[in-house]
């Protein structure tokens, strides 16, 4: 082997590829429990941390001693605390990144799979800790470090008010090393990172950073400020002297009965199971709650149950072979800002977002995220070609949380919000001063808004013409044939021909006929059909297709149902549009002012030439049941869309509300109903079943005491 190869990163030469993974690892593992905030994410650490631990295997002759995967936790941090040497050394745990790592891990540990009760619990995202009781008093409470030495945090840890001072119970060890984990609630963190933005100071990265940050600060009065809190998992050396040791210490799940006697918080979320069906249900289970438990977790910890067993299959030097971390995927990883890029949206609102390297986060590959608004871009403080942290929690949008600051090169460039319009060229404008967003004031003529507002039209809480996405829009917009959305329903095919996205490139149409290129193409027909179709929806839907500030499903809806008609609407001053019950003053000047513009009303009244709904007939043979009743649908029904179940409830009399309050009448409870039927059962707001709910539809509430 060549004494020379280069040190580059991706080195085919193992013992090269070694001494980079070494080097990196060891950065980011410094910079991790260090004071230098982490450049990579964990996902990417991890990865490094895998790829090295696979080479070494595969090449034993490279791990030496003093390879990182030989050291748990930090090494060599420098600090200011005092070290202190742990009586029984703190263990890292392997990981598992699939339900097939975890099913391997069960093979290895069991004569057969099924073999062991595993303790399954939640892997706490904080940083852990060691509490070394005397006697029942807690004496010195100290960080991992390295695993055997770690920083004495004694006076930050008495700070933490659900630590106790003194253990209870009958059974309590002449001296106990009591491993967990300490971490700061969500909740808790969402609230300080508030704090600081009002007060115009950085908010901090996550709960984990934060966490590590509170329990090292220099003067515990500091520490006292934040709420943090702890939830054990472990012991380490452990004397019972002259107390009776506990009886229920030989198993894992006992531990945790012990350390709640104790007067110690545990987990409430740990299950003992076995075998891997029950395993994987768990932690599929456990991944679907990830985001409602107080704290971040990572993943899961299985561990063996039975200690003697647990003895029997002991340690590698730095991880027991009885217990893995399973990882759940990650929910933030880094990539590059690319580029800053302005949308223009329907209602002339310019918005920045961002263009990043694609990146799989929590399962989807995201490509953009939106920055809001200018502020928000000087906020987050990102620059263009910055390394971005980038986080999808859960079901929640994609969002930058902000730039890497120590992986800059020099070469990122600020932002600029531009100050004309990018598909129009007006210059942009606050619509009233302090606005945080900037517009285009050029709602009747600027391309990108009238595209927008045409495909809105199209969109499924509008007038959901099939068809007419973005993309039809554009093709419409940009070939000339709609100067707007006024004669959106006067399209013909004649029109239609000579749009490129329409027609056809060859004699290709598939209904029998004979057609020829150039002819209008199937999709173009369909486009026709369902725009013919859409002139029949219901008023409010129509309402809803002119975009108008403020007035989406719901004021649509109200209005609809109090005005019956567009020129009802039309014709109402501002006092009787804001009298009504959803619509309030904001909107009713809204609407009025809308009305009030020339190009405005050409709109509505090329619609009604064309055919489309003007006016709900009242469908005299609905009887008006639900006169005076506010009720909430919540959950999967069966007979009804969430469209329909309001429609039933609007066109009885009723208010369908979408939030649970004291003024609540009625709770629809569907499957898989959420908080709001909590929430219903909290407030002593009754709940119905669908089959009550069709009753009550028929009948009113006279219906439900028969
Ligand atoms: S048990 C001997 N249980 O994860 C086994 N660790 O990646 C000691 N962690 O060092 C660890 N939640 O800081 C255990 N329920 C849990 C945990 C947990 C979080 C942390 C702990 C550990 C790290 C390993």
């Amino acid at each position: 082997m060549s004494e020379t190869s280069a040190p580059t990163s991706q080195s085919d030469d193992p013992r090269a590829r070694h001494q980079d993974l070494v080097q990196q690892v060891e950065e980011h593992r410094a910079r991790y429990y260090g004071d230098d905030a982490p450049t990579i994410s964990d996902a990417q650490y991890d990865a490094l941390e895998r790829e090295l631990r696979e080479l070494e295997e595969a090449h034993p002759e490279l791990a030496e001693p003093d390879s990182p995967t030989q050291l748990v936790g930090s090494a060599r941090v420098e600090t200011g605390f005092a070290s202190v040497r742990h009586r029984e050394r703190m263990m890292s745990l392997d990981n598992a990144f699939s339900l097939d790592d975890v099913a391997a891990w069960l093979a290895r540990i069991g004569k057969e799979a099924g073999d062991h009760p595993i303790v399954c619990e939640p892997k706490i995202d904080g940083l852990s800790i060691s509490l070394t009781y005397e006697r029942g008093e807690l004496v010195r409470g100290v960080t991992r470090g390295d695993g055997t030495t770690g920083e004495d945090v004694t006076a930050n840890v008495r700070t933490i008010a659900t630590i106790p001072a003194t253990l209870s119970g009958r059974h309590v060890p002449e001296l106990v090393e009591i491993r967990g984990e300490v971490f700061l609630p969500v909740e808790a963190f969402e609230r300080l990172n508030e704090r600081l933005l009002e007060e115009g100071k950085a908010p901090y990265a996550n709960p984990r950073n934060t966490a590590a940050g509170s329990l090292r600060q220099k003067d515990a009065t500091v520490t006292a400020e934040r709420p943090l809190d702890v939830t054990t998992y472990a012991l380490g050396a452990l004397e019972w002297g002259a107390a009776r040791p506990h009886p229920s210490i030989g198993t894992q799940s006992g531990i945790y009965e012990v350390l709640a006697e104790w007067g110690l918080p545990v987990s409430a979320f740990t299950k003992v199971l076995r075998g891997i069906g029950p395993i994987e249900d768990y932690l599929e289970d456990l991944e679907a709650k990830r985001h409602d438990l107080v704290h971040e977790i990572d993943g899961a910890v299985l561990k063996v149950d039975d200690r003697a067993a647990q003895a029997e299959l002991g340690s590698t030097s730095r991880a027991p072979r009885w217990a893995i971390a399973y990882k759940f995927p990650p929910e933030e990883v880094h990539t590059r800002l690319e580029d800053i890029r302005v949308d223009v949206g329907r209602t002339g609102r310019v918005t920045p977002y961002g263009v990043m390297t694609p990146v799989l986060v929590a399962g989807s590959t995201v490509t953009y995220a939106t920055l809001h608004n200018r502020h928000e871009v000087k906020r987050k403080g990102v620059l263009i070609g910055d390394t971005v942290v980038l986080r999808k929690a859960g079901d929640v949008i994609p969002e930058i949380v902000g730039p890497v600051v120590a992986a800059r090169t020099g070469d990122e460039v600020e932002w600029q919000m531009p100050a004309e319009c990018p598909a129009c060229g007006t210059p942009l404008a606050e619509q009233k001063e302090g606005d945080k967003d900037l517009r285009c004031p050029n709602a009747q003529s600027c391309p990108a808004q009238i595209v927008d507002r045409i495909a809105f039209i199209g969109s499924r809480g509008a007038l959901d013409v099939e068809v007419l996405g973005e993309k039809a829009a554009a093709a419409l917009v940009e070939s000339g044939v709609l100067a707007n959305e006024a004669r959106l329903f006067d399209l013909a095919e004649a029109d239609l021909a000579t749009v490129p996205l329409f027609t056809l490139e060859s004699d290709s149409r598939k209904d029998g006929v004979e057609r020829k290129a150039g002819d209008v193409s199937t999709n173009g027909l369909r486009l026709l059909e369902n725009l013919a179709a859409a002139r029949e929806q219901p008023l409010w839907r129509v309402i809803v297709s002119l975009s108008i500030r403020h007035v989406g499903p719901t004021a649509s809806r109200a209005l609809a149902t109090a005005f019956e008609s567009m020129d009802a609407i039309r014709a109402a001053s501002e006092d009787e549009l804001a009298a009504v019950e959803g619509v309030g003053p904001v909107i009713a000047a809204s609407v009025k002012r809308w009305f009030e513009v020339d190009w405005h009303v050409e709109i509505v009244e090329a619609w009604a030439a064309a055919g489309v709904r003007m006016a709900d007939e009242r469908d005299e043979s609905v009887e008006r049941t639900l006169e005076g009743l506010t009720i909430v649908a919540t959950g999967s029904l069966e007979s009804f869309t969430r469209d329909s179940v309001k429609e039933a409830i609007i066109s009885r009399g009723g208010k369908a509300s979408s939030s649970v309050s004291k003024n609540t009448d009625y709770v629809v409870v569907g499957a898989n109903a959420g908080s709001k039927a909590a929430k219903a059962e909290s407030l002593g707001v009754p709940m119905l079943t669908e089959a009550q709910f069709e009753a009550l539809l028929a009948g009113g509430p006279a219906a439900l005491d028969a």
